[in-house]
């Protein structure tokens, strides 16, 4: 491992490491209430709130520090990939994972072939993408804050007639599952998921699935939120979306979105049933 590569990793440990340190922190300021300022002030020392606002100000310097970053970090990007203000019909696969598709800009957090957070907002002009396909990502990010972000994200950089194709895992599926105590739904998820120890029962299971109470190191690779087929249109219509439809496993009617096959995930299935639920919608 180079030099950077190592820092990048300890970077990784260090950030999550934070995340459960400063929710541990706000579990004992909720517990301790006044108590802690009054002991501060009998004992002459800093009072927590000044204390707790350094902190606060090193987090968003560094912040600051790492936005400025982001534009030429993605311009670097974009220019060794061909892309310019000017591109149009592009094609993009959101959350790619280790899935690479040809003739497409395959985009992830580092490392990918176009690495950046989709939080930042998509680094393309209006109307610049033809197609967009994202399979197991919208489940990865807030409801609805962050996800309805970037499906209006989404809808900005199609162009008319564009096509968005999600992929997400089915929640009700795993809903009904739970009711009619369907434990091979269970089973097999570990098999294709590798979830948990292998014990766990059908609520842990639907809890995980549904984003409840993720650990707060494990924030960012966390479910957030599950999807039914209801949701999921409702989302895309308030992104602006007007003409939605449900599709099956690569039953897209645009043969450049029949690509679901290349996702592990997306192409699990319990029985003869996919555990995914699938949608199409265009941009009018
Ligand atoms: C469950 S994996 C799915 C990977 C692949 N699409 C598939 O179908 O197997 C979720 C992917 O979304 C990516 N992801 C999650 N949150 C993201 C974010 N905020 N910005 C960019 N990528 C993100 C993860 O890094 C990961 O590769």
């Amino acid at each position: 491992m180079d030099e950077f590569a190592a820092l990048t990793e300890r970077n990784r440990q260090l950030s999550k490491a934070m995340m459960q340190s400063v929710f541990e922190l706000a579990c004992d300021l909720s517990g301790l209430g006044p108590f802690p300022e009054q002991a501060a002030k009998a004992r002459g020392t800093a009072p927590v709130n000044a204390r707790l606002m350094q902190i606060q100000q090193l987090i968003e310097q560094l912040r600051a520090d790492l936005q400025g970053l982001r534009g030429p970090y993605l311009m670097q990007q974009l220019q060794g990939l061909g892309v310019d203000q000017h591109s149009r019909a592009l094609q993009l696969h959101i959350g790619s994972g280790p899935y690479v598709l040809d003739g497409w800009i395959n985009l992830d957090v580092f490392p990918a072939q176009l690495s950046t957070n989709v939080l930042w907002g998509l680094p393309f002009v209006d109307g610049q993408c033809r197609y967009v396909f994202l399979s197991h990502l919208l489940e990865h990010l807030f409801y609805p804050t962050d996800a309805m972000a970037l499906l209006q994200d989404i809808h900005r950089i199609l162009e008319p007639g564009g096509v968005v194709r999600i992929v997400v895992p089915d929640i009700a599926q795993c809903i009904a599952a739970y009711q009619d105590g369907d434990t091979g739904f269970f089973r097999d998820r570990v098999e294709h998921w590798g979830a948990g120890d292998g014990q766990a029962t059908r609520l842990e299971h639907f809890l995980a699935y549904a984003g409840a109470g993720p650990d707060p190191a494990w924030l960012f690779e966390a479910h957030k939120f599950g999807y039914d087929q209801e949701t999921l249109i409702r989302a895309l219509q308030r992104a602006g979306f007007k003409t939605i439809l449900p599709s099956t496993y690569m039953a897209s009617t645009h043969s450049a979105l029949r690509v679901d096959e290349h996702s592990q995930i997306a192409s699990a299935k319990h029985g003869d049933r996919h555990y995914s639920l699938f949608i199409e919608a265009i941009k009018e």
